[in-house]
């Protein structure tokens, strides 16, 4: 998969779109084909605008929590060295290319968006490391030692997932920079990083604070206070988001 593929699907929505090999501020060592903004010599048309709204391009940034989870993993390869990962909503895939990099037995990156799974496959090579592809969490193949999930929390309709983790796999990390107020049962807010979408999207500050949560193993002894964690998980979702 080469930069060419890349450029004809980013087209599709940005005709004058192109991606650049780059290295996100937040993770440095992993490299990544992202967006060149330097194709962008005045502010997007209206048609540009709308395209973009309509089917954005997710895979073509390197979001802040993605950035903050990849450096996470490799500053603790323990978390995931000689395990099996999977990352759910992969964009760019930075999360799985880190956990290949920490030493896992096997990265699996999961998107929904099929752009998103050859951008990772891309990504994987550049970096040298192997990443297999889901296109569904639904379908994902066998179980995972650890689930991550970096800044899927933008769509609401994700939230049961964070519960269906937690149920899946012995160790969940998730991080977000969208939802202020997040709160679980199952979870352990582990670390607060600032991170800049990448190339940086100007969003509004309150974006670029990540917080990494932990549950199960990832989350140690003291997440759970002496409750298992099925216990922890009986009460729904959405009961508690009111
Ligand atoms: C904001 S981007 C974050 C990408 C990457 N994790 C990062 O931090 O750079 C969200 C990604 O999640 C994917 N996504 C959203 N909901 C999903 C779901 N239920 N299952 C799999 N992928 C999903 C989108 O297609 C998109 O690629």
């Amino acid at each position: 998969m080469t930069e060419f593929h890349l450029n004809t699907r980013l087209r599709q929505t940005l005709p004058r779109g192109r991606v650049t090999a780059t290295r996100p501020a937040g993770c440095p060592t992993i490299a990544l084909h992202l967006f060149d903004p330097a194709v962008l010599e005045g502010p997007l048309s209206q048609d540009e605008a709308r395209a973009v709204q309509v089917a954005p391009a997710y895979w073509s940034f390197c979001w802040a929590s993605g950035q903050v989870l990849a450096q996470y993993l490799l500053d603790n390869p323990g978390l995931v060295k000689g395990k099996r990962v999977i990352d759910v909503g992969c964009g760019s895939g930075i999360v799985a290319i880190a956990a290949a990099i920490a030493g896992a037995r096997e990265a699996v990156a999961c998107d929904l968006d099929p752009d998103a799974l050859t951008a990772t496959a891309a990504n994987a090579a550049l970096n040298g490391v192997e990443v297999s592809l889901c296109p569904n969490w639904q379908q994902r193949p066998g179980h995972f030692d650890i689930v991550t999930a970096a800044d899927v929390l933008y769509d609401r309709d994700n939230l049961p997932l964070v519960e269906d983790f937690a149920r899946a796999a012995p160790s969940v990390l998730l991080a977000d920079s969208r939802m202020r107020d997040f709160t679980h049962p199952a979870y352990q807010l582990l670390a607060t990083h600032e991170a800049r979408t990448w190339p940086d999207l100007h969003e509004f500050e309150e974006f670029n604070t990540v917080r990494i949560f932990g549950s199960g193993e990832a989350a140690g002894e003291a997440g759970f206070a002496g409750t298992s964690q099925e216990n922890q998980l009986q009460q729904p979702l959405d009961r508690q988001y009111r």
